[in-house]
């Protein structure tokens, strides 16, 4: 029987035959997945940058499966409509290709994910890739900068034309492998474009330029509840930390000055209703 998430994998090819860009966004709640949905998203991802955007470390590394699971079961319940991809934290999978599939199995099973994501390109990750994907269960992947490998390659490092050999053999594994599109992160714009031209599953670009078949972005940057994290590629379209700020000092002030509650916050008496 055909799944919802098999019907959004053949609707991803079609967009990338058809030259049509995907969209696709990082929640970690059912509030923001609900109106993510509602304004019709391609593709959430639960991302492991929940450990920054919610839980406040300074990177991906702390990250556990607990979180993973609680963040993905509230996504996948208000985006019940849209291919949800819960991101494979790091410990999760690189042990063996066994290990790797028990943990795609519970993204499926305890947090109704429609598909999984894992960092890297080497034929260790291809090897997860392939058995992931022969258990029945789609994989995206993640090229370029792998912010879960950033003690190894010495921090956040964009990607560019030097590494051509190495990002095209990568995409060219996973994309053998079985995946079903690729991020590509923080590369220069001239890689990317080549990369997505070399395969015939979709690219989706995080700070990979405008040749890539779709971008994603994660939630909280572009609402501007990111502090000052700004890097270049980052577009902001609301700037919700000074609508929050404004609605809490005006609750403080209101319970402060007796402005809260007010008449028609209160239950009246029985008999005065
Ligand atoms: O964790 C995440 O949000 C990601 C995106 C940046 C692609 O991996």
């Amino acid at each position: 029987m055909e799944t919802g998430a098999d019907r959004t994998l053949k609707y991803l090819q079609m967009k990338k035959r058809k030259g049509e860009k995907i969209v696709a966004l990082t929640a970690y709640d059912f509030v923001t997945a609900r109106l993510e949905e509602l304004a019709g998203i391609d593709i959430i991802l639960v991302g492991d940058s929940v450990g920054m955007a919610v839980f406040g470390h300074e990177n991906t590394l702390h990250v556990t499966m607990g979180m993973m699971l609680a963040h993905t079961s509230a996504v996948s319940r208000g985006a019940p409509a849209t291919l949800v991809v819960g991101d494979m934290p790091i410990g999760s999978y690189e042990n063996s290709d066994e290990q790797a599939v028990a943990t795609a199995v519970r993204f499926i099973s305890e947090a109704e994910a429609g598909a999984v994501k894992l960092e890297g390109g080497d034929e260790r990750s291809a090897s997860r890739v392939r058995a992931i994907v022969d258990s029945g269960i789609p994989v995206m992947g993640h090229i370029g900068l792998q912010p879960q490998s950033i003690r190894k390659t010495g921090g956040y490092r964009v990607v560019y034309s030097d590494k051509k050999e190495t990002m095209a053999s990568e995409a060219l594994a996973l994309q053998g492998a079985g995946v079903f599109a690729i991020v590509l992160e923080s590369m220069e714009e001239d890689l990317a474009r080549y990369i997505t031209e070399l395969l015939s599953i979709p690219t989706i670009g995080i700070g990979a330029g405008r040749g890539t078949d779709g971008q994603i972005l994660v939630v909280n940057d572009i609402l501007g509840l990111s502090g000052d994290f700004s890097p270049r590629f980052l577009k902001k379209y609301a700037a919700l930390d000074t609508v929050m700020l404004e609605a809490f000092r005006t609750f403080i002030t209101d319970v402060r000055d007796g402005g809260y509650p007010d008449k028609e916050h209160i239950y009246p008496a029985k008999d005065q209703r």
